[in-house]
């Protein structure tokens, strides 16, 4: 059979292949290896996956890249981002070094308001310039497929120019980007004091305008799903509150996901997994009782250990807990200018192994066909299997646990994204 590309001599592959559904419990401690591998790919997807001397024989293609007896992964899926911002958080870093907290910041004015006052003002070419260059650092370190929350506009107009910059990101990018609405991220300035009128001009006016965007994008045309989102926190959204916007997004279309336990449990877990979200997302403080809720739902569990070793903080979210009840748990960078300032899912991994407990086999898939499952695509990527996209990683290590292990360099040698070599 004829193919377009095909990479030989893999010393390890680790498919990370899971038959059509999430990974969960002792299922993610099973990364499907194949020694001395080679996988063909045509039109952009992959058509064979097996032993070498098999495939070779199977296939002919144009063009052969020999992977030199290196590990081979999935490309990594980064399910939660806020990489379309403008300014910086320097001066919030020194202040909680110091000792001040997230919540303090944000409840006088600063953190996530700060940057929406710096986005509300910047223009999309300069959106989009720097949303590019935060790409190529993720791309460079193996990512090659984003999730992206608006959430620094906070009003209708500069939300949506948040949109347009994602899909023109989209457009520009190598990288592929699923959009998220995220107008519940905080209350703006305006409404101060005024949460619930925040939450109606959300509910009858701002979901509506961001679906009528969606239906006219590409990402419909491409039946790439439209997340809403929303940060269930104190000096953010109550319960109450986020099931209102949760039920209207609903009525639109959104597929759902929730930032919730981050630091406060106000039974935001238990809200959004019994509302079919697809992803609930930190889960630092999350209960027993949801955990047991969240294991007998499709929702994936997103952990976020890069925002707790970026705060300092020694306690993170009971990921061990999860995956030994039987949770399917994704793990994402949360890459964004204030709490997680990260663009690497390797390092999100070798955080999550060192404090969460969790094996390079579990933090793997966590980050790779669970992670595509919390953006709704886990049928279509996230691992290499026949018929998915030809997304895969050229590690620089023969073992594909040297991923998880070594850190604060970058092992990725090669990207082949929609069966392409990065150059
Ligand atoms: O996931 N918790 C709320 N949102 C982000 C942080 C965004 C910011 O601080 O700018 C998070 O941690
Ligand atoms: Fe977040």
């Amino acid at each position: 059979m004829n193919a377009d590309l095909i990479i030989d001599n893999i010393g390890q592959l680790v498919t990370c292949a899971s038959e059509g559904k999430p990974k969960r419990g002792t299922s993610m401690a099973d990364v499907g290896i194949i020694e001395e591998a080679a996988v063909a790919i045509a039109g952009g997807r992959f058509v064979g996956i097996g032993k070498a001397k098999d495939i070779v024989r199977e296939f002919s293609a144009k063009n052969t890249i020999d992977a030199k007896g290196y590990a081979v992964c999935p490309g990594f899926v980064d399910p939660h981002t806020h990489i379309v911002y403008a300014g910086d958080r320097l001066n919030e870093f020194e202040l909680k070094i110091k000792g001040a907290e997230y919540l303090d910041i944000l409840a006088a004015g600063g953190g996530i308001i700060s940057t929406v006052k710096n986005t509300r003002a910047a223009s999309e070419d300069d959106l989009i310039e720097s949303g590019l260059l935060r790409l190529d650092k993720m791309l460079a370190c193996g990512t090659t497929t984003v999730e992206i929350k608006t959430g620094y506009g906070l009003d209708l107009e500069a939300e949506l120019k948040m949109l347009r910059v994602i899909e023109r990101l989209d457009e520009l990018h190598l990288i592929d980007l699923v959009p998220t609405f995220l107008a519940a991220h905080t209350v703006p300035p305006e409404f101060k004091g005024n949460t619930a009128g925040y939450v109606d001009l959300i509910c009858d006016k701002m979901l509506e305008g961001a679906w009528n965007w969606y239906e006219a994008s590409h990402f419909a045309a491409k039946s790439v799903p439209f997340f809403c989102d929303v940060f269930t926190e104190k000096n953010a959204f109550d319960r109450e509150q986020t099931e209102r916007i949760i039920t209207a997004a609903c009525s639109f279309g959104f597929s759902i996901k929730a930032h919730v336990d981050q630091f406060t449990n106000l039974g935001g877990s238990r809200l959004a997994i019994e509302s079919g979200a697809v992803s609930i997302d930190h889960l630092d403080a999350i209960s027993d009782d949801e955990i047991e809720l969240l294991a007998a739902s499709n929702t994936i569990g997103v952990v976020i250990p890069t925002e707790n070793f970026s705060a300092g903080k020694t306690q993170f979210a009971p990921a061990r807990r999860l995956i030994d009840r039987g949770c399917a748990v994704a793990i994402s960078t949360d890459f964004n200018p204030g709490s997680a300032p990260c663009p690497s899912q390797a390092m999100a991994m070798t955080i999550s192994t060192r404090y969460q407990k969790l094996l390079p086999s579990e933090a793997l898939n966590a980050a790779t066909v669970n992670a595509a499952y919390a953006i709704g695509l886990g049928m279509t990527l996230g691992s290499i299997e026949v018929g998915k996209v030809a997304d895969l990683l050229i590690c620089e290590c023969k073992d594909y646990r040297q991923i998880a292990y070594e850190f604060g360099g970058n092992l990725i040698a090669m990207v082949i994204k929609n069966g392409r070599a990065v150059e």
